[in-house]
């Protein structure tokens, strides 16, 4: 499955357009379709159910976009969240300095190298402009990717503010207020799940890499001298996950990050990536942040941030290790991993979107074997069963092509109502991956469903 049948897959069925596309498309935008919006919802609700409701420890978080411009100096996004950008003098073509060494060859390491560095690289390997083949590039300089915008209605009150770039500080601005109103006690986490930008200089592949995406970013204050335990937690905790998700062992490796790659906040950052069409690459980071963020914003807003310790008493600023997965990267993970073209046992071929069923878009198909005989009933139970569970209804074609439909979706479930249904309260329940049919009683379907699609 290469990225361009991913993209062609994702509009036919309904999972992701281009956005803006009646238009001709804004670069790099997208758009969640029916089908992408709902398992864009799924991912959400389950990183939710683990990191947040599932474990005691940790509370959840919906704070602003918008944050008072002191925030982002004081975090050092103002100062320090730059890309090397790189320009090449004869097709304009606009790169980023350590991708173009990168992508020329996959042995070098440029990530977080300084300009004179890369410059350096570019000039000894002569690498070329990936657009048009020459080599006459500007020297390679820094670019802040921070979204800049105005607030205020007058141009000369106007003030000049930020997009967030990431969650996370809507989490360390918050923290004081947090701890008090829940009484919580070191060690504790905080999550949220919100959009960010960024004005990245080559974005692409699809949904891997855009200017506007969602994360999901927890904060795990623990006392100093404990991150180191609960950096290794966090990095089984989030591998789990994954796994939990169906996503394969063999799809996924933890990478640390060396000394030249780390962010300005970071001592030590473990990279989960995941095999996508173009190699290994990030989904998942995680990072010990030590004190950074808080020790900033002490002294940036002059307010005491330290924290009591419930057993000695003493007072500190706790330490931080901080799990960040992106929505939109974890979808893209899921729909690779999940592909699949199935040859059956009578020579006809199917796509199997092997989800798993608490991912999956829909929970559940309901058809009426025959629509003028059993539509009013499979009508009548859909609209029962979609009270608690994410359901489709499809009458129209063969049962066998409804069936292939939803495989390439990704239903894990089809109901069929039939004469039996009608005469008895049965009705056929198909399994996608085994394709196997057992008889199942109506009211015994929300129970079943629950607790085959459960997480
Ligand atoms: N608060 C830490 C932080 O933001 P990051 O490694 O820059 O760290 C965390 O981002 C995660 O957010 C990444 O692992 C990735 O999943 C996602 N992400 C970052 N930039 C992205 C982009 N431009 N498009 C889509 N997802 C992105």
């Amino acid at each position: 499955m290469d990225m361009e049948k991913m993209v062609a897959y994702a509009k036919q069925h309904g999972f992701v357009f281009q956005g803006s596309e009646l238009y001709g498309g804004l670069a790099n935008t997208w758009d969640y379709g029916p089908l992408g919006a709902l398992m864009k919802n799924r991912v959400k609700a389950l990183w939710w159910q683990r990191f947040i409701q599932e474990d005691l420890r940790t509370v959840g978080l919906d704070s602003s976009i918008l944050m008072n411009p002191a925030v982002w100096k004081a975090s050092g996004h103002i100062d320090g969240f730059n890309d090397p950008l790189i320009d090449c003098k004869a097709c304009r073509a606009r790169h980023r300095a350590d991708h173009l060494i990168e992508s020329f060859d996959a042995s070098l390491h440029a990530d977080g190298l300084t300009p004179e560095a890369l410059d350096a690289i570019i000039k000894e390997k002569k690498i070329p402009c990936s657009s048009c083949g020459k080599h006459d590039f500007t020297p390679v300089r820094q670019f802040n990717l921070m979204f800049k915008t105005a607030q205020g209605v007058l141009d000369a009150q106007s003030q000049a503010i930020y997009l967030r770039p990431e969650t996370a500080q809507g989490i360390f601005v918050n923290v004081k207020n947090i701890q008090r109103a829940l009484r919580l006690k070191v060690p504790f986490g905080i999550g949220q799940i919100g959009k960010s930008f960024r004005n990245e200089i080559t974005p692409g592949n699809f949904i891997f890499r855009t200017r506007e995406f969602e994360q999901m970013e927890l904060e795990f204050f623990c006392k100093p001298g404990d991150e180191k335990r609960w950096f290794s937690h966090y990095k089984n905790a989030s591998k789990q996950f994954l796994l939990d998700l169906g996503i394969k062992e063999d799809n996924i490796q933890l990478r640390d990050h060396d000394a030249t790659e780390l962010s300005h906040y970071s001592d030590a950052t473990t990279d989960i990536d995941f095999r996508y069409p173009w190699g290994f690459d990030e989904l998942w980071g995680i990072a010990s942040r030590t004190d950074f963020d808080l020790k900033q914003h002490e002294t940036h807003s002059g307010e005491d941030l330290r924290l009591r310790d419930p057993e000695t008493n003493e007072t500190y600023l706790p330490y931080v290790i901080e799990p960040s997965l992106g929505v939109e990267r974890l979808f893209l993970a899921l729909l690779f991993d999940a592909y699949k073209e199935e040859t059956l046992e009578d020579g006809e071929t199917r796509i199997n979107l092997a989800l798993h069923p608490a991912v999956a878009p829909y929970s559940v198909a309901v058809f009426p074997l025959i629509k003028k005989y059993h539509g009013e009933a499979a009508q009548a139970l859909a609209s029962t069963l979609s009270k608690s569970i994410e359901l489709v209804y499809d009458d129209t074609g063969k049962i066998g092509k409804r069936y292939r439909r939803q495989d390439a979706i990704g239903t894990p479930f089809a109901i069929t109502v039939d004469d039996e249904t009608l005469s008895n309260q049965t009705v056929t329940l198909r399994e996608r991956d085994t394709m196997a049919q057992s008889r199942v009683n109506v009211k015994d379907l929300p129970e079943l469903l629950r607790q085959k699609t459960a997480f």
